[in-house]
Formats: structure tokens, C-alpha cells, sequence
């Protein structure tokens, strides 16, 4: 049998539900582990724990609630080997990627241990004489953690962290794909000292589950991370309700590569922001924008080091990509190469590979001779898939790169740093890169699009308190007696 692991709500393991397997896409026939999948009204439970959680620790110290993070952040990067090998072996990334992800999580909860300790008050004269005003910031409340598979212990990370080191209480529910690595992180954090029921883990359908996680009365801020359709549809359901949503949604990120490019760059940034990670990130560059000058030999040279690239079981020695998630994912891929073909493009690669063991295997696929107004350059594909459109000069190349409506991250690879600034300053993305893939962000620093792309305050870095805390200004008259 299997390992077996659970929902945990204030504390205690829910034992039942219905049956879930957690499948390896490098190899079908290995479960990876099962679980069982709860109910509306177990979701309504972990709210009502969490709400019950919320008082005590809102009023712990920052110091306490750093401990805690510190805590589990050591642990995290003790195991990632381990951790590592479970999130490479359940969602199919590459097990360096997998570990490097494993190491970003470690890396925020300390970031987030630190950043709670910072003072984040404001004390000041008002314009009336003698009376102050002070500044606080306290936490929301209940908060509804709901993530991606394609990120299964950095995304969770960075929303639960900031949202418990600002005082807040957490209902977690994961991608159904990815359980273990989202168990692993609750259980280190309830270990490092969360009291019983700060942190909840809600295992189940999202359509079971979702709507009580996203609508429930004793829900204060949803933080979600995932397509665009279900962000809409959390934001028309909040709308009436008024509280914080934070959306993380879709991304269709240009690499822009112009005549002075450094092709050996420009071949590095397409390759690993393409096709790293099986193409599965928001932050992925999907499309690249090349002046007429470089395109053959740029496209010439990607092709040379895609005939080097190989594909393979995700735990694999020197694997360079993993395998595609599941079969309705490898569906939309494959649908989008049609349409691109349909369109009049021509498709290099994206072939399915028989690697042995039974896997979702793609090759990596570029389209060439594509336009900006071609569906595989409108829509978010979230596979291992780079269509190139030739454009004149720079100047095309950015209206191209901004003719996207899902601005996440965008990249130019360029020699000159007068190109490199104009970009910068002119791109609508939210995350620019110069001479480095559009995928790949630090911990530390806001990460966020525009357009389509996100909604609500950013995420992670010093911008996370944004959204896990409301500010209170408070007036004092002067002369107040102390009792
Ligand atoms: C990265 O590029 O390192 O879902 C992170 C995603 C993003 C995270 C990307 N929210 O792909």
C-alpha cells in the first residue's frame, strides 16, 4: 500500500473522504502517495478552526511568530534532498529544479522570520498641536491560501509565511495534484510550534471545497495563484463581499531579442525561460520577438541546443526537462500546437515520446513564422512551447512584446545599455529582465504582473505586508492620563 496522508484541521489528521491517488507523471504506474479528499463541511471545520485560532495569535509577539518560521525554515532546508526528490517525484520538475525550489521555500519562511521583526509602525505629529498618530499595521484575519500545482512548496510558502508571520490564521488548500509536498510543509510548520489551528490543510476538490474557501463568512482575504478563469470568478464571487483578494493568475511573457544581442544569451534565456520547468510557469518565456538580422541564426542556434536537450523521467541523471503534469494539461499543449499549425505555423518538435515508463512526455516545441494576433501568441499555453515572431527593428519589437494582455515578465536581450533602459522603462510587464530568462524571481523583492496577469496588492518581498495586513491610524489628545 501506498503512503496514506490527510487534511489536517486544528491539528488533527481527518481520517476518510473520498479516495484520491497522487500519480508520478514521469511513471503513471508509481502512486506516490493517497489521500482522501474532504467535504464542504470539513472545509467549513478548518475555517471555524482557524477563526478560533485567530485571537491568540494575532497577539503573539513578532519574536514568537519568528521563531516559528525560522524554525521551519531550517528544516525545510535541512531536508531538501528529500523534499526535493518528493516534489520532483509527484508534479515532474527536474530534481535540481525541484531542490532549488525546496531551498526558495526554506529561504522565504527565514526571509519572512526576519522581515515580522522590522518595525513597520509610524509615529507622528498631527496638525493638531499636541496630539499624536500613530500607524500600526495588524493582521487580517482568516486567510484562504489556494495554489498551483506547478509550485507546490514555493507558492504555498510564500503566501502562508508572511500571512502567519503577520499574525494571521491560514485554511491551505492545495493543488489536487501535489498533496505531499504541501503536507510536508504544514506538518514542519505545525511541528516548529504553530498552535493548533493557526494552519489548516484542506485536501479535496476544488469545486467541493472551493467555493466555501473562497465565500465563507469567517473568511477575511483569499490569495490564490492559478488560471484566470477561476481568479475572475473568485474576484465576481468577492466582489459583493468586500474583502482582500490577491490574484496571481496567467502570464504570455515576450522575450524580446534584438540586433546587438549576444546570441549565446539569447539562446540561454529562450531555452531555460522556455522550456525550464516543462514550460509550466506564469513566469515562462512563451514567445520570442526577434529583429529580422538575428532571427535565422538565433532560431538556427536554439535548434542546435534543443537537439542537446533531453527529456526524461524528472528524477533522471542529467535530465534537462521532466515531463509534461498530467494528461488534460498534455491535451491543451498538444491543441495548441493544432491550432498554431492550423494558424500557419510550423511546428519544430512537440512530438510525444515513448520513453519506456508510462509518462506524459513532450518534446520542447517551436513554432516559427507565427504573428502577434495567432491564438498560440494571445493565449497561455503552460507547456514546453516557444513560437517566435520575426518583427523590423526594436522599436516593433516592443509594441509586439506589448501587445500582450497578460503582462507578468518580460526579457530583452540586448548589448546596449541605452535598449536595455528604454525597455525597461516602456514594457507593460510587471517583472522586466535584462540579458536573463523572464522566469525565475527572488524572495525578497515584489513579484507581480499587469493586465490580465494579477490583482490586488504583489506578493512576497517586502510588498507581502500589503496584503496580509490592514494599517490602523490612531489619534492620542494630548495630556491622556496613563491609568
Ligand atoms: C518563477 O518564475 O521563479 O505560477 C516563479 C508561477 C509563478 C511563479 C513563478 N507564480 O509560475
Amino acid at each position: 500500500m501506498s503512503r496514506q496522508i490527510t487534511s489536517v484541521v486544528g491539528g488533527s489528521a481527518v481520517e476518510g473522504g473520498d479516495a484520491h491517488a497522487d500519480l508520478n507523471p514521469s511513471d503513471l504506474g508509481d502512486v506516490v502517495l493517497e489521500y482522501g479528499g474532504v467535504d464542504a463541511a470539513t472545509a467549513r471545520t478548518a475555517i471555524e478552526a482557524a477563526a478560533a485560532a485567530f485571537p491568540a495569535w494575532s497577539r503573539t509577539t513578532p519574536w514568537e511568530r519568528s521563531t516559528v518560521l525560522d524554525r521551519a525554515g531550517t528544516e525545510v532546508l535541512a531536508r531538501a534532498d528529500e523534499l526535493g526528490d518528493l516534489l520532483a517525484r509527484e508534479e515532474g520538475k527536474t530534481l535540481p529544479e525541484a531542490r532549488g525550489e525546496v531551498v526558495r521555500a526554506g529561504q522565504i519562511l527565514k526571509y519572512f522570520a526576519g522581515n515580522v521583526l522590522a518595525p513597520h509602525g509610524h509615529l507622528l505629529d498631527s496638525v493638531r498641536a499636541g496630539v499624536e498618530v500613530s500607524v500600526t499595521r495588524e493582521p487580517i484575519g482568516v486567510v484562504s491560501v489556494i495554489t498551483p500545482w506547478n509550485f507546490p512548496i514555493a507558492i504555498p510558502a510564500w503566501k502562508i509565511a508572511p500571512a502567519l508571520a503577520h499574525g494571521n490564521t491560514v485554511v491551505f488548500k492545495p493543488a489536487e495534484l501535489v498533496p505531499g509536498s504541501a503536507w510536508e510543509l504544514v506538518d514542519i510548520l505545525n511541528r516548529a510550534g504553530l498552535p493548533a489551528g493557526a494552519l489548516n490543510l484542506v485536501l479535496g476538490r476544488g469545486s467541493v471545497v472551493g467555493p466555501m474557501l473562497t465565500t465563507d463568512p469567517l473568511i477575511n482575504g483569499v490569495t490564490f495563484t492559478g488560471s484566470v478563469g477561476t481568479g475572475r470568478g473568485i474576484l465576481d464571487a468577492h466582489a459583493p463581499l468586500g474583502r482582500k483578494v490577491q490574484l496571481e493568475l496567467g502570464g504570455k511573457n515576450p522575450l524580446v531579442v534584438v540586433d546587438d544581442a549576444d546570441l549565446a544569451v539569447a539562446v540561454e534565456c529562450l531555452v531555460q525561460g522556455g522550456f525550464g520547468s516543462t514550460g509550466q510557469r506564469c513566469t515562462a518565456s512563451s514567445f520570442a520577438v526577434v529583429t529580422d538580422a538575428v532571427h535565422d541564426r538565433l532560431v538556427e542556434a536554439v535548434r542546435e541546443r534543443l537537439s542537446r536537450w533531453t527529456v526524461g523521467d524528472a528524477r533522471g541523471a542529467g535530465v534537462d526537462m521532466g515531463p509534461v503534469v498530467d494528461p488534460s494539461q498534455l491535451e491543451v499543449d498538444l491543441r495548441y500546437l493544432e491550432v498554431a499549425r492550423a494558424e500557419g505555423g510550423e511546428v519544430l518538435g512537440g512530438e510525444l515520446l515513448d520513453l519506456g515508463t508510462k509518462g506524459h512526455y513532450l518534446s520542447p516545441a517551436l513554432v516559427l513564422g507565427t504573428s502577434s494576433t495567432d491564438t498560440i501568441n494571445r493565449e497561455e499555453v503552460f507547456g514546453p512551447v516557444v513560437s517566435v515572431i520575426r518583427v523590423s527593428d526594436y522599436d516593433e519589437a516592443l509594441a509586439t512584446a506589448n501587445s500582450s494582455t497578460m503582462n507578468l515578465s518580460a526579457g530583452i536581450v540586448t548589448t546596449d545599455l541605452a535598449t536595455a533602459s528604454h525597455f525597461r522603462r516602456s514594457s507593460k510587464a510587471g517583472m522586466v529582465m535584462v540579458n536573463l530568462p523572464t522566469a525565475g524571481v527572488d524572495f525578497h523583492v515584489p513579484f507581480g504582473g499587469r493586465g490580465d496577469s494579477s490583482h490586488g496588492p504583489r506578493e512576497q518581498g517586502f510588498a507581502a505586508i500589503d496584503f496580509f495586513t490592514t494599517s490602523k491610524t490612531a489619534y492620542t489628545a494630548p495630556g491622556t492620563p496613563t491609568s
